[in-house]
């Protein structure tokens, strides 16, 4: 059976992230969205729980997909699932810098493990997650930003920061 593994902060999800998702489900049998920590990245808006679940409400009609957490090192978590590949996406060139930074580090830890790369949808490449914090923050439509599902757990907790 192949496995992949979509690992991130999702803090939140987004559509760009859910396009991702989908497609590697298309490719491989099994999907593992693995929640994890980023040490570059300040405080995150969701806590892990909350990420969860979120991402779960999202992936629930794709059959292959599960959602799981790690706090330790990717590389390490992935050595649970044999043959498991890694799957980014990628959206422009400065993403492909730091991923393939990650992939050299994740590589001298797990010598075994690959790292595969998507291009973002077209319709995507300007979506992260932090523009959603900030778009969250200042009250846009976030329709076009983030899955339906999550829309109001998004603008409530956005709420909650405002005040
Ligand atoms: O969605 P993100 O924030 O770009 O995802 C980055 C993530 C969480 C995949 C990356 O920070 C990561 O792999 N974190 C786990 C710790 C780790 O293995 N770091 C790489 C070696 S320094």
């Amino acid at each position: 059976m192949s496995v992949a593994i979509c690992p991130g902060s999702f803090d939140p999800i987004t559509l760009g992230h859910l396009n991702i998702i989908r497609r590697t489900a298309q490719i491989f049998d099994k999907v593992v969205v693995c929640i994890m920590f980023n040490s570059t990245k300040t405080t995150p808006m969701f806590s892990v729980e909350e990420r969860v679940e979120m991402v779960r409400k999202v992936v629930e009609r794709i059959p292959n997909v599960e959602v799981d957490t790690a706090d330790g090192l990717l590389a390490e978590y992935a050595k649970r699932y044999e043959g498991a590949v890694l799957v980014k996406g990628l959206r422009a060139a400065s993403d492909f810098e730091y991923e393939f930074q990650m992939n050299l580090i994740n590589k001298k830890i797990n010598p075994s493990l690959e790292t595969m790369f998507l291009t973002a949808s077209e319709k995507y490449t300007f979506l992260s997650s932090s523009v959603v914090r900030e778009m969250a923050r200042y009250g846009a439509d976030l329709s076009d930003f983030v899955p339906c599902e999550i829309i109001d757990d998004v603008e409530k907790k956005a709420q909650l920061w405002r005040h």
